[in-house]
């Protein structure tokens, strides 16, 4: 038995903010933010009714369409996202209410922007329990409502999307072969996005509001050490080499990240999908979205191997050895 991606599907707001848009709102320009982060524009969301939880509907929808697969099918509804429209209920509820998946259990799940990989390995466990059979997995996050628009060393960075795909535990091989994953809570301050403040009879918060608040330098550190070290982890784990594999999907945070990430593992660029060009940072729902661009190009074929891999606030990171 093994436990597959059958399906994939994804949504980006139609509104686009390219970097001279930016310029005309903070203090910056398009140089300074290709040059540092590959970045030319990004999605955002039109407003209430384009949140967390509609996208994360449409690339629901999307991937059960790509999968065939029906919601009353499903057996487990997980969402990675930081950026949800409420606390309850959770987003996933919200997803099986509107796709009208009756059978299936739903919970939300926070790593920041891992958590479509640890959602993807959250589900991996229930199938490989025998707890469900068929799991729809989603990133979906409105990061726009969580960027300061007058603070030019992050809002130039995120952008609104969502992206989704359905696992099911079928007869055959290959599938989920390999996960590492980890986390580091005492450097949790280098990059943070606090909740409101506590307001009860006995305490009144003067904290108004926040946002994303990030030592850009230290994440930079943190990635470009430890995606590399984990996904060297992951190879000798299942004895392959780095060339064995055909794509590296990697959290799209910052070109030079990436680039830097492939320099370490001595692999070519073209080993490494790029989307953050036309999106931004999209956290959680980067992963699944560029997944779905490279599966609707059919760019995967049965047998490839490729390593998911995220990274991001908590601190948070994970790798996964796919073979599709
Ligand atoms: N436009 C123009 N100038 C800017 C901008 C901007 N948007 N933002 C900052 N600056 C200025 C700063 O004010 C500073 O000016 P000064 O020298 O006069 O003080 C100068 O540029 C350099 O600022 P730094 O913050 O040192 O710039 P740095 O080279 O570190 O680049 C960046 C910043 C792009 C964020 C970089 O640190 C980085 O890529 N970090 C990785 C973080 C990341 O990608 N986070 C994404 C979220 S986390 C995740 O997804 C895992």
């Amino acid at each position: 038995m093994a436990v597959k991606i059958i399906g994939t599907g994804s949504y980006l707001p139609k509104n686009v903010a390219d970097n001279h848009f930016l310029s005309t709102i903070v203090d910056t320009n398009d140089e300074w933010i290709s040059q540092r982060t590959g970045i030319k524009e990004r999605r955002l969301s039109s407003g209430s009714k384009e949140g967390t939880s509609f996208m994360a509907v449409e690339a629901a929808k999307a991937a059960l369409e790509n999968a065939g697969v029906t919601a009353e099918e499903l057996d487990l509804i997980i969402v990675a996202t930081v950026s949800a429209d409420s606390f309850v209920p959770s987003t996933s509820c919200y997803v099986q209410g509107e796709i009208g998946a009756i059978r299936a259990t739903c919970f939300d799940l926070n790593a920041a922007c891992s958590g479509f990989l640890f959602s993807m390995n959250t589900a991996n466990a229930y199938l490989e329990m025998g707890m469900a059979k068929t799991a729809l997995i989603i990133g979906a996050e409105t990061l726009s409502r969580e960027v300061d628009w007058s603070d030019r060393s992050t809002c130039i960075l995120f952008g609104d999307g969502a992206g989704a795909a359905i696992l099911r535990k079928e007869e055959g091989e290959g599938g989920i072969l390999a996960s590492v994953t980890g986390s580091d809570g005492s450097q949790g301050d280098v990059l943070t996005c606090k909740s409101r403040g506590i307001q009860n009879p006995f305490y009144k918060s003067k904290r108004k509001k926040d946002y994303i608040q990030m030592e850009g330098q230290a994440v930079f550190r943190f990635a470009v050490t430890t995606v590399p070290k984990y996904i060297k982890h992951l190879l000798k784990k299942t004895g392959l080499e780095a060339d064995d594999i055909k794509y590296y999907v990697l959290h799209q945070a910052n070109r030079r990240i990436l680039e830097s990430i492939a320099k370490r593992l001595k692999v070519d660029m073209d080993k490494i999908p790029m989307n953050l060009d036309h999106y931004g940072n999209t956290s959680s729902a980067s992963i699944p979205i560029l997944l779905d661009e490279i599966n609707r190009n059919e760019l995967l074929e049965p047998g490839d191997k490729i390593i998911l891999s995220g990274f991001g606030g908590g601190l948070t990171w994970g790798a996964t050895l796919i073979e599709w």
